[in-house]
């Protein structure tokens, strides 16, 4: 089960409380994979994919405000990653869920996974760096 670790703090309370409540999110939908088949549970996964779309547009966005504002390094990049993540999350088939086929939802919790620790270890800690040069 994923667990938030205070060492991926950045130091900007507002972004901090964001990845924190990702992590949360990643857990309800960790959750909601355990739970055994024939439980239904479409609703519950439409409104962990929508909680999860909602929140990474506002997040990114919050987000883009300060990488611009520290110039980080590699800022293309960055945005790019902010798309891909958006543009896969969009594009998950709201239809195959209603079909209680829960496959996307197994490739969104790795996506996550990426987004959590790859993404925010590698580029969001740059923040971290300069707002504490
Ligand atoms: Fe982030
Ligand atoms: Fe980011």
């Amino acid at each position: 089960m994923i667990k938030w670790d205070d060492n991926l703090k950045i130091g900007i309370k507002i972004i901090d409380a964001h990845h924190k409540y990702l992590f949360d999110l990643c857990r309800s939908l960790e959750m909601l994979l355990e739970t055994p088949l024939g439980v239904y549970k479409v609703d519950d996964a439409i409104k962990i994919i929508c909680d999860f779309r909602e929140f990474l547009t506002f997040h990114f966005y919050y987000e883009e405000i300060y990488l611009k504002k520290f110039n980080v390094s590699d800022l293309e990049e960055h945005l790019l990653e902010h798309e891909e993540f958006k543009n896969q999350i969009v594009n998950i088939n709201i239809n195959n869920i209603y079909n209680e086929n829960y496959n996307e939802l197994k490739s969104l919790l790795n996506l996550s996974y990426g987004l959590v620790f790859s993404h925010m270890a590698d580029k969001d800690f740059k923040l971290k760096n300069l707002i504490n040069k």
